[in-house]
């Protein structure tokens, strides 16, 4: 069965046990605490229609598309009966159809996302690329995956959020919230409430450079109280080596350690050592949230290089004999290991950008 018969005859038999019968509070929540003011509204996935019509009443101009012909019926009759123009369209959000031109300056989905990421999520951000412009907000209500429910909405983590939407919008915020009680189910799911901002093209920085060091031949290379590195201004990072002056790269897995400024700070304030190259990364970046990304994310660092997360780092035997702390106390705070995909020369001040896989 094709999804859009399988979610048509959901609607037909009334098997909707997301339908609430009234706008989402967090959708008039977001859009009062913004405040986002009357403006063109795409809504991605809007079943019956309650927020379409909601953001109607509030002066949007609205554009709604549902893969399922049955929902958008009910949608226009509930448009009808409220007495307010909404654009509907049975249209399929991972190929929209020509004709849905944009930009729309503010996008809307509660519950949307969460189903088609499953299936493409590359195709998904593709139509906002499409559809948006520098700018535009975006509010995307979906199912958490710190509380999976079966039956339930399906759920997305906060990493997968973040590498899916990270790399087109700026993630203004991510919170927690419950998703409203619907008419034939009880439960109120735990949601991420995500609220995006479209980045300008010449604005992809999101954090900066703020230490390199390397381990350079010709140094004692295992001092008893510290690791052997030393700073640099610059550097020339190198696909499948690291950084290219540097002893400890060349290993397919952990080509380059780098560190959360915002993590080290916190380290600092609890007493460990953490000057450039302390805590044995090799590059420490600020303003990205590096300790959250997941395996395959991949950012430009400064014009040129792009290096791919391989996973997170754990912390050797030596980090303890040199910190003296337990993997536990530093867990989750000591960075990622990396690969280098494409090299180049990096400098301290070099913006660091999330970026998709071709390279957008
Ligand atoms: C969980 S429901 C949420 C409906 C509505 N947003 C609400 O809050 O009541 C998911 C909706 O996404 C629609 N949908 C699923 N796949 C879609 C696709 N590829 N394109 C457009 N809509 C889709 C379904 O028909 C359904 O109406």
């Amino acid at each position: 069965m094709s999804d859009l018969t399988r979610w048509d005859e959901r609607y037909v038999k009334g098997d909707t046990p997301w339908e609430t019968g009234r706008p989402s509070s967090e959708l008039q929540r977001v859009v009062a605490e913004i405040p986002i003011s009357p403006c063109r509204a795409l809504e991605l996935g809007c079943g019956m229609g309650a927020n379409a019509v909601w953001l109607a009443q509030q002066g949007f101009e609205v554009t709604a598309l549902d893969l399922s012909a049955s929902a958008i019926e009910r949608a226009r009759q509930r448009a009808d009966e409220a007495g307010v123009s909404v654009r509907f369209l049975v249209a399929d959000v991972l190929n929209p159809p020509p004709e849905l031109t944009g930009p729309f300056d503010f996008f809307f989905d509660r519950g949307c996302y969460h189903v088609v990421r499953r299936e493409a999520p590359q195709a998904y951000v593709q139509t906002l690329r499409r559809l948006t412009h520098a700018g535009t907000l975006g509010l995307v209500l979906a199912g958490n995956a710190r509380e999976p429910h079966e039956p339930g909405p399906p759920v997305v983590s906060e990493d997968q959020i973040r590498q899916e939407l990270g790399s087109l919008y700026e993630i203004v915020h991510l919170r927690e919230f419950r998703f409203d009680q619907s008419q034939i189910d009880s439960n109120r799911y735990l949601a991420w409430s995500c609220l995006l901002r479209r980045r300008s093209e010449a604005e992809p920085a999101m954090g900066k450079i703020v230490s390199i060091v390397h381990k350079p031949a010709g140094i004692d290379p295992r001092p008893p109280d510290h690791y052997a590195r030393v700073p640099l201004p610059t550097a020339t990072l190198e696909a499948g080596r690291g950084i290219v002056t540097d002893s400890k790269g060349n290993r397919p897995e952990r080509e380059l350690n780098i560190m959360a400024l915002e993590s080290l700070e916190q380290l600092r304030a609890e007493g460990y050592r953490t000057a450039p190259g302390e805590m044995g990364e090799q590059i420490v970046v600020s303003g990205i949230n590096i300790n959250k990304l997941a395996a395959g994310t991949r950012l430009r660092f400064g014009k040129d290089a792009v290096i791919e997360v391989v996973k997170p780092r754990t912390g050797c035997d030596r980090l303890r004999q040199i910190q003296g702390c337990t993997p536990a106390q530093v867990a989750g705070r000591i960075g990622i290991m990396a690969r280098v995909l494409v090299g180049g020369a990096i400098q301290l001040g070099d913006a660091v950008a999330l970026i998709d896989a071709d390279g957008n």
